[in-house]
């Protein structure tokens, strides 16, 4: 009898594998949300996946629940204190900076990204602690056409998936000459509310974060608190509405949400979200905004700069939601059953050619019998299988079977490749 090894090790708490066939929607997804910016100016970047912690605790602010509970931290052997990245704005910027990419005259740098990024949240349907995001930023130019040019290409994306029922929500954060008075007027009045501890003193760390707060009890309290929009300077005024008029002219529709606040302090001006509404409490597809001032919280010259992150998983999700089928090329295209020893040697060969013709082809293995070998040609979700017998083999003939059809026709064994090839193409 033989006994089923299962194993005793899971996936840690709030991560999940990726394993075929759903991964292909992984990888289709990343890729179409990359695609836009590759055509758009943007270069690759790749980053370390973990940064000294000093980078975000300045960079995404020391008040943040990013930094505060969410991320995971390390001593090495070495003494460092590192962090595993819990976004990837602070490392592309420390990249930019430390390579002089700003200095080379070329401004904006257009950069776009891909990786895993790691959370300490409490799990829940699209909230894990290992996610995927692809990026993009743009930085050293303060120019209202680069934060439209971004809310185009993540909409563009979306849209390229087949996703609808995606909204964009926006609105502005000011900046270091408007906003402060804000936020002495709103902490003021947050401060004439019935509130809990913790959310006094969030008045005090970070009020704009209050209006945030998704609890009812909270959100009753909060009409008439004074808004951003009301105390914007004359340059944030005159710079939000012409990203406005720019996405208007181009046919997107976005909310003007004057309570949209992100989770990362380094936002000045533009920020906006993609939010679907297929997704429950976690709706944010997508985030970004304008980060003016992040160059100089690093350590950098003054760099005023725009981006985006958007978030895979959720993007799989939300194509669920709508029912998306996205069509993906066939992951194998011939399946080869060869049937003895000396078949199954010329077959290997056959494979192998057919392969570097650009077929997608793959072979029995294992010496497995006939039948349990075309199960397999069957579920690889393959056109057709090449078989191979000791009689075809005399013959010098292969068959090929259409399993769509079932029809089966004999093809002398040097003319196999080329006409799979023609056939596929
Ligand atoms: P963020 O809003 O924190 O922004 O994350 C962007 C997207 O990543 C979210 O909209 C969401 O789709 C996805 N995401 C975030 N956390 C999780 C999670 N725990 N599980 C699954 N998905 C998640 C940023 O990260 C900024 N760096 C964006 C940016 C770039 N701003 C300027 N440049």
């Amino acid at each position: 009898m033989t006994r089923r090894f299962v194993s005793t090790f899971k996936a840690p708490k709030g991560t999940y594998d990726l394993l075929p066939p759903e991964s292909a929607d992984f990888l289709a997804v990343r890729e179409a949300l990359a695609r836009p910016l590759r055509r758009s100016g943007y270069g690759y970047v790749e980053t370390p996946g973990f940064e000294n912690v000093e980078l975000f605790a300045r960079g995404v602010g020391e008040s943040t629940d990013i930094v505060t509970k969410e991320m995971y931290t390390l001593t090495t052997k070495g003494g460092d204190e590192l962090a595993l990245r819990p976004e990837g704005t602070a490392s592309v910027l420390r990249a930019a900076l430390e390579a002089n990419l700003h200095k080379a005259g070329n401004l904006p740098v257009k950069l776009w990204y891909s990786g895993s990024y790691y959370r300490y949240e409490r799990p829940q349907k699209g909230r894990y602690r290992h996610f995927s995001q692809v990026g993009a930023e743009a930085i050293g130019a303060e120019d209202p056409a680069l934060d439209a040019e971004l809310i185009l290409l993540a909409h563009d994306a979306y849209r390229s998936l087949g996703l609808r029922d995606f909204r964009i929500l926006l609105n502005s954060l000011g900046d270091k000459r408007c906003r402060p008075a804000y936020r002495a007027a709103l902490q003021e009045f947050l401060r004439g509310l019935d509130l809990d501890e913790d959310t006094r003193a969030r008045i005090e760390i970070n009020p704009l974060r209050v209006l945030d707060d998704k609890r009812e009890s909270v959100q009753r309290q909060l009409t008439g608190a004074p808004m951003m929009r009301d105390h914007l300077c004359e340059e944030c005024k005159t710079f939000h509405e012409e990203v406005r008029s720019l996405l208007t002219d181009a046919g997107v529709a976005f909310e003007d949400d004057p309570r949209l606040v992100r989770g990362l302090d380094y936002y000045t001006r533009t920020t906006f979200e993609f939010v679907h509404d297929g997704l429950g409490s976690q709706s944010a597809v997508g985030g970004g905004g304008r980060y003016d001032g992040l160059s100089e919280m690093i350590g950098g010259p003054a760099l005023p700069s725009v981006g985006w992150a958007l978030g895979v998983d959720r993007t799989v999700l939300a194509l669920r939601a709508e029912g998306v089928e996205l069509e993906l090329p066939a992951a194998t295209e011939v399946f080869a059953v060869p049937i003895g020893e000396e078949a199954r040697r010329r077959m290997f060969a056959l494979v192998t050619a057919l392969r570097r013709e650009g077929v997608a082809a793959d072979l029995a293995y294992g010496g497995r019998s006939m039948k349990n070998a075309m199960k397999s040609a069957n579920r690889s979700g393959a056109r057709y299988a090449l078989l191979l017998g000791e009689r075809d083999l005399a013959e010098g003939v292969a068959q090929f079977k259409d399993l769509h059809s079932g029809e089966q026709t004999s093809v002398s064994l040097d003319r196999v490749v080329a006409e799979l090839t023609a056939k596929l193409r």
